[in-house]
């Protein structure tokens, strides 16, 4: 294997990437003026359980001050937290309230009645919900939790793409900054992706869509419709870095063991994959089908919350973490919340126009997860645009 640390050698209960939020959380609880004694030990004990999988009881007791004190704030500051799937799994399984995709936390910050919102993912998600709950406060534990995605377009460059394409629709991936949401006509996610090309081509009465900004996804997308679809040059770095080969190396090391790919990859690994679809589509296909050994192709701190509710699943767990969001560490969510920082703002001239286009995505019907049939081609001459 190239580029990815194997730790697959690790059996079903062994932690996947736990040491990475050990470091974090070493001496944190301490400095906060936090102690493990055995108040916090009664007061977390049913938390322990859901991630004793792969956190283990020295680290817990690094992590368990922290995690009540935060649940203790949460319910002092009316707040919830909104924890993606690619969070550690303390944070996970522990301090999140809501725990999903970028779609379904989307649907959870339109919904909540919480005062504060501190999302526990990365600042693209933490900018949909305050677009969505304009009169919450929305909080990212850490401004530097970005997305290589989302720095790949401004909003700039959706009006000269615009200016060069009249009539076609164009179609932005949630993994971008407001002002590029504000320049689309409709978001998606990795869930609905194919379901939002087809509808709004259908109502534009076109045959075409302009896909931004994530390159694989929309080659991915392409490959499950008949759209005819305009790729921007983006690419997530987490990903990206997952190829064909990786895969032959997984098989040969692991018999048996269910490739399951996010559309974010290359479309030689979605093809190379059993199955693929958003990090929820990921988890549903794993308790649907129960393989005896699988692998995920996203980042890793997924399988550790998969592997939660699945004791019968060996899970081979190839290390490639997500730097932004491993920002996002307990002592960032409990200082989010002592200090209300960092509060999302987005003025309302781009907030606005940003709502339009997640709106329309919301308003589709309910749909079963998005999934990619790998043994569909992408179009051989797929444009790709870009600077
Ligand atoms: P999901 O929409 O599948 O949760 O993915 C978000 C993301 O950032 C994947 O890298
Ligand atoms: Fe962005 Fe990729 Fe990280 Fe998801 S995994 S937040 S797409 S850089």
């Amino acid at each position: 294997m190239a580029r990815i640390i194997d730790h697959a050698l690790a059996s079903k209960s062994a932690p996947g990437c736990a040491p990475v939020s050990v470091l974090g959380a070493t001496g944190a609880a301490a400095a906060r003026g936090l102690a493990w004694d055995a108040a916090v030990e009664a007061e977390t004990r049913g938390l322990y359980e859901k991630v004793a999988h792969v956190v283990t009881p020295a680290e817990w007791r690094l992590h368990a001050p922290l995690i009540a004190a935060i649940n203790r704030l949460k319910r002092q500051k009316g707040a919830v937290i909104l924890a993606h799937n690619y969070m550690t799994a303390e944070i996970f399984h522990c301090v999140g309230d809501f725990r999903g995709d970028s779609l379904q936390l989307a649907r959870e910050a339109a919904r909540t009645d919480a005062p504060v919102i501190v999302q526990a993912g990365v600042h693209f998600m933490a900018e949909t919900s305050k677009i969505l709950s304009p009169d919450k406060t929305v909080l990212i534990p850490d401004m530097r939790a970005g997305c290589s995605l989302a720095a790949s377009i401004t909003g700039a460059d959706v009006r000269l793409i615009r200016q060069r394409h009249p009539g076609i629709p164009i179609v932005t991936y949630v993994n971008t900054s407001a002002d590029v949401k504000a320049e689309s006509d409709i978001c998606c996610t990795s869930s609905n992706a194919v379901q939002v090309v087809e509808t709004i081509t259908r109502e534009w009465g076109v045959d075409t869509c302009i896909m931004l900004p994530d390159e694989y996804l929309a080659r991915n997308v392409a490959a499950q419709t008949g759209v005819r679809v305009i790729a921007w040059h983006g690419k997530c770095e987490v990903h990206e870095r997952f190829s064909a080969e990786d895969i032959a190396e997984l098989r040969a090391a692991h018999p048996g063991v269910v490739v399951l790919a996010h559309p974010e990859c290359p479309p030689e690994v979605v093809q190379a994959a059993d199955f693929s679809g958003s990090t929820a589509a990921l988890q549903t296909w794993v308790g649907d089908h129960r393989p005896a050994r699988v692998v995920l192709l996203t980042e890793c701190s997924m399988s550790d919350n998969v592997a939660a509710g699945h004791d019968d699943v060996e899970f081979v767990r190839p290390c490639n973490l997500c730097p932004h969001m491993k920002r996002i560490t307990l002592e960032a969510i409990h200082d989010a919340l002592v200090h209300g920082r960092h509060e999302v703002i987005v003025p309302e001239d781009i907030r606005v126009p940003a709502k339009r286009a997640i709106d329309a995505m919301l308003a589709l019907p309910p749909a079963a997860p998005g999934r990619f049939d790998p043994a569909r081609p992408v179009p051989a001459d797929l444009e790709v645009i870009g600077p």
